[in-house]
Parts: structure tokens; C-alpha cells; sequence
């Protein structure tokens, strides 16, 4: 089947976000003069490149979904988006607890899309990974 385009943007959007979770969860805990320097990076990334990837979905796959009959995965990126935006906002008050809770709901949630969402629109359309190997 043909990837709707998209679909593909978003998937590179992915990927991008995979770098920053990945950049995240390289932090150790007996650096902590880096981590204002982590929160703010992730902020400004959220702001820059999240918010609009999140407006986007609930604009355009949310719906597509609700049409397949699948308001459960509807109803869980809408809670996984609620979830990460409280984690961003957190870390306006920046703890390694909290950088690395959003890094993991980060990537849990890209691979809950990838692996679970774009293969309920798309058969083959998900780049499939597991996020424990990440
Ligand atoms: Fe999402
Ligand atoms: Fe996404």
C-alpha cells in the first residue's frame, strides 16, 4: 500500500524525536550542572517541533482513526500528548527524574504510533522498533 504523504512526514518527525529522547537518556545523574541546559533544550524543541507535530495529528490522524473504528487509539495519543505537555511543562523546574520521564514517554509514545497507529491506518506504513532497544 502506498504511504499517504503525510504519514511520511510525520515518520520523520519521528525520528527526529527518537534523537532528542535518545540525547535525553544519555544524561547522568552526577552531571547536574547540565541539566538546566537538557530542560531547556527539550522546552525548546517541544515548542518548536512537538507542538505543532501534536496539533497536527489530532487534526488530521485522529479523525482518520475514529473513522477506522479505532477511538481507543484516538483516545490514547489525545492522553499520551496531554501526558508529554505536563512532562515539558515540568521542566521548567528541571530534575533528572523529570528529564528522563519525558525522554521515556517520548519514545514510548513514538513507538505506540509507529508500531500500533500507523499500522492500524496503513498496513507496513510503521518503521516497527522496539522502545526497550532503544
Ligand atoms: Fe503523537
Ligand atoms: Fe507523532
Amino acid at each position: 500500500m502506498t504511504r499517504s504523504p503525510r504519514l511520511i512526514h510525520l515518520s520523520h518527525e519521528h525520528a527526529s524525536a527518537l534523537k532528542l529522547a535518545l540525547a535525553v537518556r544519555a544524561l547522568t545523574p552526577d552531571d547536574p550542572a547540565s541539566l538546566p541546559a537538557v530542560a531547556q533544550r527539550i522546552r525548546d524543541t517541544f515548542e518548536r517541533e512537538l507542538v505543532g507535530h501534536f496539533e497536527e495529528e489530532e487534526k488530521h490522524v485522529l479523525p482518520r482513526l475514529e473513522a477506522a473504528g479505532r477511538a481507543d487509539l484516538a483516545e490514547r495519543t489525545r492522553r499520551d500528548h496531554d501526558r508529554l505537555r505536563e512532562l515539558a511543562a515540568a521542566l521548567a523546574n528541571p530534575s533528572v527524574d523529570a528529564v528522563r520521564a519525558f525522554a521515556a514517554a517520548l519514545t514510548a509514545h513514538v513507538a505506540f504510533e509507529e508500531n500500533i497507529v500507523w499500522e492500524a491506518l496503513e498496513p507496513g506504513a510503521g518503521m516497527s522498533f522496539d522502545p526497550e532497544a532503544i
